[in-house]
């Protein structure tokens, strides 16, 4: 049965980690997937997690099926996580917001539901996007293609191309735009853009899949929303993943969520209706124990608060090992300018270095990036940064 199964290449990112795994080397660092890890290089249990898990096993719940939409609690927290608190569509009930399995089963569920809404249009992407984007909308069945957005030449984004590249799109192309922290270039567009974009959006009926899996990790929990409720308010229909893998630091526990900004009431109630056609013959509904996690803190003030400082604890934290990070490539004799990593956003850098770079990185070093040159610098500590800069400072010399 299975002789002509041909070998598939290892994912991108994910293939990373299974290689750093196995690689012995005392010294070896991962700075390719896009995982938060403290001072002391491990991935942290929040407080305000490890409070919500306590009082969740204490009240010893059952485990029975979650409706297939999952948590009402954790829905209703995304959706004022993106839209705010204040924001009107939040009573209006053309919101629909359905509990995924992370940032990348919310894109598959959209991707499953569009395919069956508008079985010809197209994706576009941005140029580069996170690996996984492509690959996703192209096993859904749709001809995935790019739009220009960054500028090698300038280290930022080329505005004007990615505006006309959306400008010349047929009606009803599904645009996936990073609403903040761009995956992988830490480049985003500036408030005035995105309000010209929007504009391109709206007046090119063009169908917008907004993804947000760096909430909090740019300026703020309020401030990283900004673009979703600039479209919201230009009440444009759309699509939004997002995720708490980052924010929460819970990678494992696959905690994201689909939401749709519909209409109507009316029209609400029939894409539900569909949306849980698709999730039922894909997981058929998703798990408890992190969405019971999530929805607690995002639903009890105390924990709340612990989260949005926790949450800005690791933003700090990963703005500060920019920082270090330019100042010891400079120490280590680097003259290229790396000041470019201080204007990126989010968890990574996009740090230039070619692909045979990174190979070199890799096998003379043990330093994992992404052959984008992409490099998670929340994977950066005390004890590991010095080293890191200088084996990048040998491999760019
Ligand atoms: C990344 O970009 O490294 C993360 O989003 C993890 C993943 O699933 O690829």
């Amino acid at each position: 049965l299975f002789e002509s199964v041909e070998l598939a290449p290892r994912d991108p990112i994910l293939g990373l980690v299974e290689q750093y795994n196995a690689d012995t080397r005392a010294n070896k660092v991962n700075l390719g997937v896009g995982v938060y890890y403290d001072n002391e290089g491990r991935i942290p249990l929040l407080e305000c997690v490890s409070q919500a898990e306590i009082a969740h096993i204490e009240a010893h719940a059952a485990r029975g099926y979650l409706p297939i939409e999952g948590i009402p609690g954790y829905n209703k927290g995304a959706q004022t996580l993106l839209l705010g608190k204040d924001s009107p569509l939040l009573a209006s009930g053309r919101v629909l917001t359905a509990q995924a399995l992370g940032g990348t089963g919310a894109l598959k569920i959209g991707a499953d539901f569009l395919k069956q809404l508008l079985p010809t249009s197209k994706v576009v992407i941005s140029d580069p996007s996170w690996e996984n984007h492509r690959a996703l909308f192209e096993r859904a069945g749709f001809t995935v293609e790019t739009y220009s957005y960054y500028d090698a030449a300038t280290r930022g984004l080329n505005f004007d191309g990615m505006l006309a590249a959306l400008g010349s799109l047929p009606e009803q192309t599904i645009v996936i735009l990073h609403a903040c922290c761009h995956n992988p270039t830490g480049v985003d567009p500036t408030f005035e853009q995105w309000e010209k974009i929007a504009e391109v959006v709206k007046n090119k009926n063009l169908v917008p899949f907004l993804d947000i899996a760096y909430q909090g990790f740019g300026d703020g929990i309020e401030e990283d929303a900004a673009v979703v409720r600039l479209f919201a308010q230009q009440d444009i229909t759309m699509l939004i993943s997002s995720s708490f893998s980052k924010s929460f630091s819970l990678y494992g526990e696959r905690v994201g969520a689909l939401t749709l900004i519909t209409s109507s009431n009316e029209e609400r109630g029939r894409v539900l209706s569909q949306l849980k056609r698709v999730i039922r013959t894909n997981y058929s509904n998703p798990p408890t124990h992190g969405g019971t996690v999530v929805s607690t803190v995002l639903n009890t003030p105390e924990l709340y608060t612990l989260w949005t400082n926790e949450l800005a604890a690791m933003r700090e934290r990963i703005r500060n090992m920019r920082v270090q990070l330019v100042e010891k490539l400079k120490a280590h004799g680097v003259t290229q300018n790396f000041d470019f990593m201080l204007a990126q956003r989010g968890m990574f850098s996009y740090s230039g270095l070619t692909k045979d770079q990174v190979d070199r990185l890799r096998d003379e070093h043990g330093v994992y990036a992404v052959s984008s040159g992409r490099i998670c610098v929340a994977a950066l500590n005390d004890r590991n940064i010095d080293y890191v800069a200088e084996a990048i400072a040998k491999v760019l010399a």
